[in-house]
């Protein structure tokens, strides 16, 4: 089964017809929201908002452990992770859709594993290649047949937020190689990893990053919503074609 988990901007899938709701109780604690049940393009597909159906949990407060445990606890073999972003990159512009192949974690503090070391097991899973190539390749194809421009690369810089960053900090990460920046991405891909998993990040860019281009003295964030809404549309498309096409 298929989960879309959406970030800001996509706190509810429109194309998805709810068949029912379900909030699980995990052993990490409450997910973010229940759990949608529904079909999209007549396939089932399970949509978790990351942030609240209100929108009202901050990236470094959303419960990373207990929404993936959710997830796969009813089954979730794959998830596309859609998330906001700010462009590091000049390639990019404020309504790009990105799809990352790989990510640099700066996050500190979250609760970042299941293997925690509580029950007296070491492990360690292989993170070489964060995303699922072969989900990443399916986007890809859908987003072709769907007319949707999206670029084929990138790599995620993850902060914790919810602060945005200096110039500095956003100079650094481009020297590190990032080409973009966001809050959510990371512990989520590791976790998703940790269950076997497949997982992709649909970004969606909805600034230039601290000190880039526009944001050269600020960031404008009344701005940002204007833009997201724009670019979910067309998030939208993509994950129309891509699950008719895994229905056919
Ligand atoms: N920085 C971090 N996270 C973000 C940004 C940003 O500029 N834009 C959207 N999410």
């Amino acid at each position: 089964m298929l989960a879309i988990i959406g970030g800001s901007g996509l706190t509810r899938l429109s194309t998805l017809a709810v068949a029912h709701r379900e909030v699980i109780r995990t052993p990490y604690g409450e997910p973010s929201s229940a759990l949608n049940f529904g079909q999209v393009a007549g396939r089932d597909v399970v949509f978790l908002a990351r942030h609240g159906h209100g929108h009202s949990i901050p990236p470094h407060r959303v419960n990373y452990r207990a929404n993936l445990w959710a997830l796969k606890h009813r089954n979730v073999d794959a998830i596309l992770a859609v998330a906001s972003v700010g462009a590091i990159a000049s390639a990019y512009a404020p309504g790009d859709l990105v799809l990352p192949h790989q990510l640099i974690d700066y996050t500190s503090g979250r609760q970042s594993t299941f293997f925690d070391g509580e029950d007296r097991r070491v492990v360690h899973v292989d993170f070489t290649h964060p995303y699922s190539a072969e989900l990443r390749n399916r986007c890809i194809a859908a987003a072709r047949a769907a007319g949707v421009a999206v670029h084929d690369g990138g790599i995620y810089g993850a902060v914790s937020g919810p602060r945005l960053e200096t110039a500095a900090e956003i100079d650094r990460m481009e020297r590190d190689g990032a080409t973009v920046v966001g809050m959510t991405g990371m512990p989520e891909a590791a976790l998703a990893r940790e269950l076997g998993i497949a997982y992709v990040g649909i970004d969606v860019v909805v600034n230039q990053a601290a000190g880039r281009g526009d944001s050269a003295q600020a960031i404008s964030i009344e701005r940002i919503a204007g833009v997201l809404e724009s670019a979910m549309d067309k998030v939208k498309t993509l994950i129309d074609h891509l699950v008719q096409e895994s229905a056919a």
